[in-house]
């Protein structure tokens, strides 16, 4: 079996049918940011203060599940500075000079924004160091006995570094951070609200109920949120009167084939193939990688954290185990064995 991660209606990923509204609903000042409150509240004290001393802010390195905002955080924090922001990521810049050119290019202030930064190559990276920490940039001139390395000052900024894993930044990178922030999944209240908002700038109609009726089905995840609140549109304008309530959310999100969790069929696929072909785990995550055709980093990336966070999954050193509460959400029964060893 292959998944196409891509056309899944719940996959946090980024894709090209989001972009048109993604980028009218993106949020541009941290007040109307809504959720992350740790993360906001520090932010909004870190930008007055480097404001009021008329400095560039610290580099930020934000972390956490995809689809969570990283990039709109990324876009508020240069508009909060009054700054350009230059977006990019670690697989786009694939040389040491494509990076040289980036850095060159900013004008004193502004936002550089490379997400999936755990994906610079190790000969970039080294060209970020001086870049972060000095304003500098060293190039090497000539070869062997003779070379000679000189510096550039470059122009003072602000990097925004976006990842998924900040397990797999390297120490020296994540060290020259001064600013760490964890996003965190959004509950359902903070996502009611996301669709409410984004349905008055969409002029979609909808109430409270059926706000909530996709926000406790959007795993946490704005992206989500704003896609499923776009397809329930389209039943409640085909099959009612235009107004999401929620009865026509349900429908929508049943046609779906997605739960009264969020889960849909890969998830269910994931959690029933564990149970059935490995009695619910300990089962390695290659192996479950295997057995349902997905990439072993698909499933880590974007399935994974979603199901732990629900508490449908653990992690143990053995490997990964379903747990009681997704075996009674699937309607399959323990064995006795499986009671004890829990
Ligand atoms: N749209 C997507 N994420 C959002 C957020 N955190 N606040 C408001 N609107 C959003």
């Amino acid at each position: 079996m292959d998944f196409d991660n891509e056309n899944r209606i719940v996959s946090p990923d980024f894709n090209e049918a989001d972009s048109e509204t993604e980028l009218s609903l993106r949020p541009k000042t941290l007040n109307e940011y809504i959720g992350q409150e740790k993360a906001k509240e520090n932010l909004k004290v870190y930008i007055e203060a480097a404001k009021a001393r008329g400095e560039q802010l610290d580099h930020v390195l934000l972390y956490g599940p995809p689809g969570l905002g990283k990039t709109t955080l990324a876009g508020i924090i240069a508009n909060e500075m009054q700054v350009q922001i230059r977006v990019t990521s670690g697989p786009a810049i694939e040389k040491p000079g494509d990076l040289a050119a980036l850095l060159t290019n900013l004008s004193d202030g502004d936002v550089l924004f490379i997400d999936e930064i755990h994906r610079l190559s190790r000969s970039v990276e080294e060209v970020l160091y001086p870049a972060m920490e000095d304003n500098a940039l060293d190039i090497i001139i000539g070869k062997g006995p003779s070379a000679r390395s000189i510096r550039l000052d470059l122009p003072k900024f602000t990097l925004v570094g976006a990842t998924t894993r900040a397990g797999q930044l390297t120490a020296p990178l994540r060290d020259r951070f001064g600013v760490i922030a964890r996003l965190e999944m959004y509950t359902p209240e903070e996502l009611a609200q996301i669709v409410r908002r984004s349905a008055g700038i969409l002029g979609i109609a909808i109430d409270d109920d059926g706000a909530m009726e996709i926000a406790s089905r959007s795993r946490g995840t704005p992206r989500i949120a704003n896609r499923l609140l776009k397809r329930a549109r389209d039943f409640a304008e085909v099959m009612g009167n235009g107004v999401i309530t929620a009865d026509t959310a349900k429908i929508a999100l049943g046609r779906m084939e997605i739960d009264e969790l969020g889960l849909d069929n890969i998830d269910r696929l994931l959690l029933t193939s564990m149970i059935r072909n490995y009695n619910g785990g300990p089962v390695g995550l290659e192996t479950i990688a295997a057995t349902i055709g997905e990439e072993a980093v698909t499933i880590e990336d974007v399935y994974e954290p979603y199901l732990m966070q629900i508490g449908f999954l653990s992690k143990t050193p053995r490997g990964r185990v379903v747990t009681p509460l997704a075996y009674r959400h699937l309607g399959f029964a323990m064995s006795g064995q499986q009671q004890l060893d829990l």
